[in-house]
């Protein structure tokens, strides 16, 4: 199964909700692979030492061999390079996207998608050729976003122009209990009637320790907090998907 995870705004929270989904996908017994595609703000350049290929170098064709990056807890990981000055330039190349780089993401998930259960996309912030490549590729999306009313109108327009089918995933700045209610209210009178809209995988909670930790040490995974525990709510909700398609397509 394929799945972009993206927001409209930066900084909802994609990229330590896609290291904590894919690391408990992985230690669930199921091949998940990770990737960043995102060349403006990478970050996980700060989690491991790259060994392998970066994504950008990847997808620009430099090589046919599939090397991640690095491994982490069994998980293989593409990174961005950061400050890629040329790449960031070619973000905006929409004939580049469509042709050159999308022949070898196609290419790269022909081969991938028989080794690996879960491939996810952690994307960009925003509207960019390279997150409409990669969403186009994907079976659907996961949006997340804050518990902020701006986050919520500007989502939606997003969601309607990105035209795939998408989950919601609301990650919190506060404590649930204060907007738990809200949040519910905002999914059913702005998303349900959706025409894309596929439901709400969950709600994650403010993990205080999370949010000071920078990723400038590496990742650290918040085990046995609540925030793991809305992840792994999600992680079944995706493995009953997962069991779901594989049955129809054997
Ligand atoms: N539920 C949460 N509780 C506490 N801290 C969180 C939570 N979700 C994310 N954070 C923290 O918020 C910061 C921003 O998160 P992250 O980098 O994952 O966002 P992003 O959407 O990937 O940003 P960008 O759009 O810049 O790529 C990180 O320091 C992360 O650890
Ligand atoms: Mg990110």
């Amino acid at each position: 199964m394929i799945i972009s995870i993206v927001s409209f705004r930066g900084g909802s929270g994609k990229s330590f909700f896609s290291l904590n989904l894919a690391h408990l996908l992985q230690s669930s017994g199921l091949n998940t692979m990770l990737i960043e595609a995102d060349f403006l703000a990478p970050s996980y350049h700060y989690v491991s030492k790259v060994e392998g290929l970066t994504w950008n170098e990847f997808i620009l064709g430099k090589s046919d061999k599939i090397i991640p990056s690095f491994t982490l807890n069994g998980v293989d990981i593409f990174c961005t390079k950061p400050n890629d000055h040329k790449m960031i330039r070619q973000i905006h190349n929409e004939q580049l996207w469509s042709t050159i780089i999308s022949d070898q993401i196609s290419w790269f998930l022909s081969k991938m998608e028989k080794k690996k259960d879960f491939i996810l996309f952690d994307n960009q912030g925003g509207l960019f050729y390279s997150t409409l490549v990669h969403c186009f590729f994907s079976d659907f999306v996961i949006c997340l976003l804050r518990p902020d009313y701006m986050d919520v109108r500007s989502t939606v327009t997003y969601l309607k122009a990105l035209k795939r089918p998408f989950y919601l995933v609301w990650n919190s700045i506060i404590k649930w209990d204060d907007v738990s209610g809200v949040v519910d209210e905002w999914t059913k009178r702005y998303f349900s009637g959706m025409e894309n809209y596929r439901g709400m995988l969950g709600k994650i909670p403010f993990d205080e320790e999370s949010a000071y930790q920078k990723w400038i040490k590496g990742i650290i995974f918040p085990q046995g907090t609540k925030y793991e525990e809305s992840i792994k709510m999600i992680v079944q909700q995706l493995v009953e998907m997962n069991e779901k398609k594989t049955n129809i397509s054997t």
